[in-house]
């Protein structure tokens, strides 16, 4: 085993003042608030929205199923869980009569009053249609309603195209961190 370093960069934005405008949601598409009934439906999504990414090396857990599972349980179950800002985006198209769970955004609250988006996903097909956009915008309203003054979140250096979002939102670089990951060379 080897120990990587993986850069991130936390990046923030001000809750206070206008935001960034959410896009209206291309036709087919549902956004459903949280309920704890969506639980294996936010697993799916996250787990096809991660999986052969980046943050898969980065966080091993989010390129495995039950990986994904374990960190959902981990984050509804915390007393900081903010479920305003924990939405899930479904795909119906005409003809289709099962919904495709395309999109996941998680929230969760600190001490300061700053909210904590975790691992906002939406699976390779659905990109590039502003629902990313729309996920993080839902939660930021939903981080405002339950009155905190700050957001943030935490971005792998080398993930470029989910940088240039959250820049182009507002988000600001605030910090650098460096996660250590065990890695196995055959
Ligand atoms: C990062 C991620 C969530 C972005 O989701 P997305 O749905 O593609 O996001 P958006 O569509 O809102 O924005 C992405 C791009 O589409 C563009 N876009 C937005 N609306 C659009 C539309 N209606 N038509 C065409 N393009 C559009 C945006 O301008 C943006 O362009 P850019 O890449 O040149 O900056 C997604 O790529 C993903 O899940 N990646 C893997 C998981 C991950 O790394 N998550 C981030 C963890 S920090």
């Amino acid at each position: 085993m080897n120990l990587t370093y993986f850069k991130r960069f936390r990046l923030e934005l001000p809750l206070t003042g206008t935001l960034f405008a959410c896009p209206a949601l291309p036709c087919y598409y549902r956004l459903l608030a949280w309920d704890p009934a969506l639980l294996d439906a936010h697993t799916e999504a996250k787990y096809r929205s991660f999986r052969g990414e980046i943050d898969a090396h980065v966080f091993p857990c989010l390129g495995e199923r039950e990986g994904c599972r374990r960190l959902l349980d981990e984050i509804i179950r915390r007393d900081t869980f903010v479920p305003g800002a924990t939405w899930l985006l479904a795909y119906e198209p005409p003809g289709q009569s099962v919904p495709e769970y395309c999109g996941t955004i998680q929230g969760l609250s600190d001490r300061q009053g700053y909210g904590a988006v975790q691992n906002l996903g939406v699976t390779p097909l659905h990109r590039s249609r502003g629902l990313g956009t729309v996920l993080l915008a839902q939660a930021v309203a939903g981080f405002r309603a339950a009155g905190l003054t700050r957001v943030y979140l935490e971005v792998t250096a080398q993930n470029t195209g989910a940088i240039r979002l959250y820049t182009a939102l507002g988000f600001r670089r605030v910090r650098t961190v460096y996660r250590a990951v065990e890695v196995a060379y055959a």
